[in-house]
C-alpha cells in the first residue's frame, strides 16, 4: 500500500491512474480539494477498492497519523502543495500554508509513523517529495543547466515555499534519519492539467476564441516535459533512488514560451481550424509580464539517467500533439472546471495585465 498526497491535481491524478494500470497495489489519496483538486480525474476509478480517496489536509497531523496508522503504506509520495506561481504573487499565505507549514506537519506524522516501524518494514519504507526545478532560480541563456548540486535561488512564493519544504525534507533525513528521496522537475503538461498555466490555458482560450495572454516579451524559455513520463521517474526514484538523494527530472525540452504557443496554434489549426480559416496565431496578445519573472529554467537530467537508467519517453512533439488531443476530446472535463472560481481567477489575474 502507498499514500499518495495531492492525487486529485494535476500530475497527481495521472500518477495515480498510471499506477492503478500497472499494479494491483491499493492507493490511499489524500486531497484537500482546493480549487485545483478534481474528483473527476479519478472517476475512472469509481468502485475500484485499490483506490481510496480521503478528503483531508495534509497539515491534519491527527488525521494523518490515524491513516498511517491504519494502512500501514510503505512509501508516501507527497505531491499536494499550491502550485500555479501567478496565484502566489496575488496571495502567498496559502502557499506558505500549505508548502511550509503542511509539509511539516505531514513529516512529523510520519515520523511518528517511521519510528515505530520494525525490521524489514521500516528499512524498506520511504518518503519521496516531489518538487520543482524553479527552486534553482532563473539562468542566463548560456549558463548550463541546473544540476542537483545548484545552488537554492527561489524568486517567487511560490519556489520559495517549495525550497523551504525541500528543506525540512533533507533536514529530516540528516536529523532524524527519515529515508527520504527528493525530485526537482521541470514544467508538465498533459492530460488533467488545470487551465490556468500557460499550455492548457492557450489551448481553452484559442478554441473558445479567447485572446492568447503572452507575458512581455514571451522568451522566457521553460524546459517541458510530458506528465506521464514524470510519473514514470517517480516510480524508478521510488523504487532504485538512494535514501537521501535528488534527482532533478527534465525532459530536455527548453522552448520559449512564444514558441509554445505557436506550436499549439499551428496543431489547433490543423486538427480543429477555425471557421473563417484564419489561424489561432490571431489571437495572440501581449500581456503586462509577471513581476520578478524567471527567465529560463534548463534541467540537466544527467544523473537520473546515468544512475537509475530513467529516460523520457515521449519528444515534445509527441507529447504536445497528444495533450492537444486529450483537450479536444475532454471538453466536457474543461467546461466543468472552469467554475465560478475559475472564472474569479481569470478576471483577477489578467485584467490588470490588459488593462
Ligand atoms: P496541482 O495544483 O494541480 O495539484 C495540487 C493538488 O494538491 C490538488 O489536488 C490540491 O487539492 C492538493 N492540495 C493542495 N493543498 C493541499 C493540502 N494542504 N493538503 C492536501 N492536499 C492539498 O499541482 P500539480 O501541478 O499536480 O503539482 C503537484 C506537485 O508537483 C507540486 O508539489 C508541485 O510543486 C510539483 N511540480 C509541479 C510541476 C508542474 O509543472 N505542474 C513541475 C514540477 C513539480
Ligand atoms: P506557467 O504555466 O504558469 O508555469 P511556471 O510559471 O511555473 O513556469 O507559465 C509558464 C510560462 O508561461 C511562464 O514563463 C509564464 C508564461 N505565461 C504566459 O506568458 N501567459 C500566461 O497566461 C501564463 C499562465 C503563463
Amino acid at each position: 500500500m502507498i499514500l499518495v498526497t495531492g492525487g486529485a491535481g494535476f500530475i497527481g491524478s495521472n500518477f495515480v491512474l498510471d499506477w492503478l494500470s500497472q499494479s494491483d497495489e491499493t492507493v490511499i489519496n489524500l486531497d484537500a480539494l482546493t480549487y485545483a483538486g478534481n474528483r473527476e480525474n479519478l472517476s475512472s476509478l469509481i468502485g475500484d477498492n485499490r483506490h481510496i480517496f480521503v478528503q483531508g489536509d495534509i497539515g491534519d497531523s491527527v488525521l494523518v497519523a490515524a491513516l498511517l496508522a491504519k494502512h500501514q503504506p510503505r512509501a508516501i509520495i507527497n505531491f499536494a502543495a499550491e502550485s500555479h506561481v501567478d496565484r502566489s504573487i496575488l496571495g502567498p499565505e496559502d502557499f506558505i500554508q500549505t508548502n511550509i507549514v503542511g509539509t511539516f506537519h505531514l513529516l512529523e506524522a510520519v515520523r511518528g509513523y517511521w519510528a515505530n516501524l520494525q525490521g524489514d518494514a521500516k528499512q524498506q519504507f520511504r518518503f519521496l517529495h516531489v518538487s520543482t526545478d524553479e527552486v534553482y532560480g532563473s539562468l542566463t541563456k548560456d549558463e548550463p543547466a541546473f544540476t542537483e548540486t545548484h545552488r537554492y535561488e527561489p524568486n517567487s512564493p511560490y519556489s520559495a515555499s517549495k525550497a523551504a519544504s525541500d528543506h525540512l525534507v533533507r533536514s529530516y533525513h540528516h536529523t532524524f534519519g527519515l529515508p527520504v528521496l527528493t525530485t526537482n522537475c521541470s514544467n508538465n503538461y498533459g492530460p488533467y492539467h488545470f487551465p490556468e498555466k500557460l499550455i492548457p490555458l492557450m489551448i481553452v482560450n484559442a478554441l473558445a476564441g479567447k485572446p492568447l495572454p503572452i507575458y512581455g516579451d514571451g522568451q522566457q524559455i521553460r524546459d517541458w516535459l510530458y506528465v506521464k513520463d514524470h510519473c514514470s521517474a517517480i516510480c524508478r526514484v521510488l523504487e532504485a533512488g538512494v535514501v537521501g538523494e535528488v534527482y532533478n527530472v527534465g525532459g530536455w525540452n527548453e522552448k520559449p514560451n512564444i514558441e509554445i504557443v505557436h506550436t499549439l496554434c499551428d496543431l489547433l489549426d490543423e486538427l480543429r481550424p477555425r471557421d473563417e480559416g484564419k489561424s489561432y496565431r490571431e489571437q495572440i496578445i501581449t500581456v503586462v509580464d509577471r513581476p520578478g519573472h524567471d527567465r529560463r529554467y534548463a534541467i540537466d537530467a544527467s544523473k537520473i539517467e546515468r544512475e537509475l537508467g530513467w529516460k523520457p519517453s515521449e519528444t515534445f512533439e509527441t507529447g504536445i500533439r497528444k495533450t492537444v488531443d486529450w483537450y479536444l476530446v475532454n471538453q466536457p472535463w474543461v467546461a466543468n472546471v472552469q467554475s465560478g472560481e475559475y472564472r474569479a481567477w481569470v478576471e483577477k489575474n489578467y485584467n490588470e495585465r490588459c488593462a
